[in-house]
């Protein structure tokens, strides 16, 4: 019996030692020291079948077997659940806890989504189209010859089979006005692709979005007004704007948009900022209205197309675009 005793404890104590969790340290002790079932509680249950002079003896034996087995189960214990919580040794108190992760809207969703509110609130609707398009959507219907340099494989990335990846969001105008006949009033965000630098100022991907209205009677005045009216809402109500004639193929005539703000210092005082360029614009070219069959005599329309990265750039004061699409979270945690 004494001898039966002493293999329990070894086998015991063995398995002690390889248990690597606190739940196979809970099964060793059932197995070993359950009460009903245990295996020393098995043998302390023959104690009876002993000759009475040698029970004492037997019976003190069990009882030291069930300490060490339940000292040993208590040691290793310890050491398991050190090792589970923090990697073995003592825990560092003076670690900050796990912060919670908050999703934020990106900075460039944030300026579209607020350019977008101003055009909603003066009864523009929002439209898209593809980003891979075909040369027809992406130039030619917008007055672009394919000799054009813009439509040069330099600048733009194409997929073959007339098909690319779109350099602008332009062709959505074509694809509205193909839908729908007159009024229109649209703002149509969304990714556009170049073949450029990759730079402060330059990312071969970025967003953009593109304004356009038509309807009879528009002139260039209704554009200059709508404009003004969008930049002081967006920027305040000291914001300029300045038209200056530029040339794209497809608005005659064309100009290039810029705004010089109104900064409040901390004690009060003003200060103007410089011209910034905000856009391309001008009045859609009769013949890509002739394109999409509208009659270009009876209607007349304006157009822009603005680049949401560099707003935001100029909102939070951040002097590298590509910030903007590298989605660094360190970057990005600043905007929450
Ligand atoms: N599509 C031009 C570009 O990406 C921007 C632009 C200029 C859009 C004039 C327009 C516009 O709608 O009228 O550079």
């Amino acid at each position: 019996m004494i001898e039966d005793l002493r293999r329990l404890e070894e086998d015991a104590l063995a398995a002690i030692l390889a248990a690597v969790d606190a739940d196979e340290l809970e099964q060793i002790r059932v197995r070993y020291l359950g009460r009903r079932e245990g295996l020393v509680s098995g043998l302390l249950r023959r104690l009876g079948s002993l000759a009475p002079s040698d029970r004492p003896a037997a019976g003190a034996e069990a009882n030291r077997v069930k300490k060490a087995v339940a000292a040993a189960l208590e040691g290793r214990l310890e050491q398991v659940s050190a090792t589970e919580v923090h990697g073995g040794g003592d825990p560092d108190l003076t670690l900050p806890p796990r912060r919670k992760w908050r999703g934020t809207i990106h900075p460039v969703s944030r300026v579209i989504d607020d350019i977008w509110a101003i055009f909603r609130s003066l009864g523009f609707t929002r439209a898209r189209g593809p980003e891979v398009d075909s040369e027809w959507y992406n130039f030619v219907a917008l007055n672009t010859p394919l000799d054009h340099p813009a439509a040069d494989e330099q600048d733009t990335l194409y997929l073959g089979r007339g098909l690319l990846l779109r350099s602008h969001t332009s062709p959505v105008q074509i694809r509205t006005m193909e839908l729908y006949p007159p009024p229109i009033r649209i703002i149509a965000p969304g990714m556009v692709y170049r073949r450029d630098t990759y730079d402060a100022t330059h990312t071969p991907a970025f967003a953009q979005i593109e304004g356009l209205v038509v309807d009879e009677g528009v002139t260039f005045v209704d554009f200059k007004a709508t404009l003004a009216e969008f930049a002081r809402r967006f920027w305040g109500p000291g914001t300029r704007v300045r038209f200056r004639p530029s040339f794209f193929p497809f608005t005659e005539p064309s100009a290039e948009v810029d705004v010089k703000r109104v900064i409040v210092r901390e004690d009060g005082t003003e200060e103007e900022t410089d011209w910034i360029e905000i856009m391309g614009a001008g009045m859609v070219d009769p013949a890509v209205l002739e394109n999409v069959g509208y009659d270009s005599e009876r209607y007349t329309g304006w157009a822009f197309g603005m680049g949401p990265a560099r707003v935001a750039l100029l909102r939070h004061g951040v002097r590298d675009l590509r910030l903007f699409y590298e989605n660094d979270m360190r970057f990005l945690a600043q905007f929450a």
